[in-house]
């Protein structure tokens, strides 16, 4: 069984758990970042990191996903957001229905991820239509200690409980 990750990272949260996850799986896993993948690996298991955008997969790998036809398939991804608010199942129910159609889908993982000090910075500045609130600027500081050790562990476990039953 050869096993591929491929991630797509701007701030490097997500690169940061695809190289964790690497760390449990067997030697000959390749690993790529999307922005430097020239053709489509050989593979039969493809584990695919994102980062969240607007409850969908950042858009480069989502038109990556949109590519992949006939594989079995896992996710991860970080988000600014709670890993188990609606805007998380939203995201996870999104990338399902795109990758259902060609692929034979296992799972998904979210983890929370530090966000982008501009974009809070935005936030607080009122920008783009989006004020900073309380809850929202809770919800950055919190992601601000993230993607921490347990979120690898449980990256590691969920990826490792899918990949044994197969
Ligand atoms: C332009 C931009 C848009 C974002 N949009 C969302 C969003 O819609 N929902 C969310 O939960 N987080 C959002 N985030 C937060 C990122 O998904 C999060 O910080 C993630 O961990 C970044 O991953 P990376 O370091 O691998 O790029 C956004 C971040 C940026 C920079």
């Amino acid at each position: 069984m050869i096993i591929n990750i491929i991630f797509s990272s701007l701030t490097g949260n997500t690169k940061q758990v695809a190289y964790e996850i690497l760390k449990s799986l067997p030697e000959n896993t390749a690993i790529y970042d999307l922005k430097e993948l020239a053709q489509m690996p050989e593979g039969d298991v493809f584990v695919l990191g994102y980062w969240v955008d607007r409850a969908k997969p950042n858009q480069e790998m989502y038109q990556f996903m949109e590519t992949l036809k006939g594989k079995k398939v896992l996710t991860f991804g970080t988000l600014g957001a709670y890993p188990d608010s609606e805007h998380a199942k939203e995201t996870k129910e999104n990338t399902h229905r795109l990758l259902e159609k060609n692929n034979q889908v296992l799972g998904h993982f979210l983890c929370q991820g530090k966000i982008d000090p501009k974009l809070t910075e935005m936030f607080k500045k009122n920008a783009g239509g989006h004020a900073m609130t309380p809850e929202r600027l809770k919800r950055h500081e919190d992601a601000a200690k993230h993607p921490n050790e347990e979120d690898f562990i449980n990256a590691r476990k969920f990826i490792e409980t899918l990949l044994n039953h197969l």
